[in-house]
């Protein structure tokens, strides 16, 4: 093939936006002072982290002292629970005696499920509550979850595979109530859709700068003032003692420039790309018999989850040369395993393993809708008819 595969992963990652690979040039190059060095070349990394901490607390509307920079999602989530469970844990709140219980959902990403599961070998308790068929967690069952041990809850603000948007405002409400510590993985909302921690109700917030056209390898926390939390890296007093390690200065600078672009452009950016999107789920629905994962309203702008019937989704995208897409199922050798989050929202079996996920973003164009749609209806009319 002589053109590049069309890209519809955009969940999994995104290009850079060549504003953030321009702002970050610098700091690649001519400007490479340690931030914590009190010379001319420190002062102005320094000046770098601390406009990239405005800039980022902004997209959130946070204060900027509540934002700290890590290496990514997957680490601030690892922070977030295991830096509460451990600061925490059995001393609870003032008026409770012990706090050792974490509430979850049954869909949330691994950096949030892994963790949990570690946090059980040191006497750590996980409630994992369902989802419906929408892959929506409900507030109620939050509420009815809640112990006299529990310490914090952590709900994703939008999943990863089906893009269902959580009602994390609602659920917030409840845990405030109790005064207990709510966090959300926002690795996926960021960026795509308005994610403001004070109308949340959280108290942490995850950010992952290659979700929005940031570079990878690079993240925020976002911790509420007055929140204790352990630090996950131990080390100097770099990020007010939260996060050891000197920054990754041009990482930083990369994603407080995403971060800048994305409440300008991501209104009318999503409001083209849904079209897309929509357009490309209506003609799919023409030509097989498929299904919808995840919320029809409260989704992902640029997610779409369908299920062929009987069709396996691993196979079908190995037809799709030209697509760089991802299939809800992960094929291991011979085995194809149904993806936990299909599962838990119910999906049978028929549908489970015909599931691909197709993530659009600011790059796709109608052209790549049109040319994806005539690569599926080939796929389709080879698999349907051999
Ligand atoms: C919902 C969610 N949380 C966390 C992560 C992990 O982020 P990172 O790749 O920056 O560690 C991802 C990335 O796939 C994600 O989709």
């Amino acid at each position: 093939m002589n053109t590049k595969p069309i890209y519809l992963d955009y969940n999994a990652t995104t290009p850079m936006d060549p504003r953030v690979t321009k702002a970050m040039i610098a700091y690649l190059k001519e400007n490479f002072g340690n931030p914590s060095s009190s010379h001319y070349y420190g002062k102005i990394t320094k000046d770098a982290v601390s406009k990239a901490r405005i800039a980022v607390a902004e997209l959130i509307g946070a204060g900027q002292d509540e934002i700290i920079f890590t290496s990514g999602g997957s680490e601030s989530n690892n922070m977030a629970i295991k830096g509460i469970a451990f600061a925490n844990k059995d001393k609870g709140r003032a008026y409770r005696q012990a706090g050792n219980h974490i509430i979850t959902s049954s869909i949330e990403h691994p950096s949030i499920i892994n963790p949990c599961g570690y946090l059980e070998k040191f006497g750590f308790k996980t409630t994992y509550l369902p989802v419906d068929k929408f892959g929506l967690v409900s507030p109620k069952d939050v509420k009815k979850a809640l112990t006299k041990e529990t310490l914090l809850v952590t709900i994703m603000h939008a999943n990863n595979e089906v893009g269902t948007i959580e009602p994390i405002a609602e659920i917030g409400e409840i845990v405030k109530k109790e005064g207990l510590y709510f966090h959300s993985d926002a690795a996926q909302s960021v960026g795509k859709i308005p994610t403001l921690v004070n109308e949340l109700r959280v108290d942490l917030l995850t950010i992952a700068a290659h979700k929005f056209y940031g570079p990878k390898g690079v993240g925020a926390l976002y911790i509420r003032q007055g929140t204790k939390i352990d630090p996950l890296i131990h080390g100097a007093s770099h990020e007010a003692g939260k996060r050891a390690g000197t920054e990754n200065i041009a990482a930083v600078v990369g994603l407080a420039e995403a971060a800048r672009i994305a409440p300008n452009e991501m209104g009318e950016d999503s409001k083209r790309i849904q079209r897309l999107r929509d357009k490309l789920y209506a003609e799919i629905k023409n030509m097989a018999e498929v299904k919808l994962n995840g919320a029809t309203d409260n989704r992902l702008p640029n997610t779409l989850n369908i299920s062929f019937k009987n069709i396996n989704g691993a196979e079908l995208l190995a037809k799709l040369k030209g697509i760089a897409a991802s299939t809800g199922s992960a094929c291991h050798e011979k085995e194809s395993k149904v993806s936990g989050v299909l599962q838990a929202m119910g999906v049978k079996q028929d549908y489970a393993q015909g599931s691909i996920r197709f993530s659009l973003g600011k790059y796709t164009t109608e052209e790549d809708i049109n040319n994806a749609l005539g690569q599926i209806a080939e796929a389709l009319l080879d698999k349907l008819f051999k």
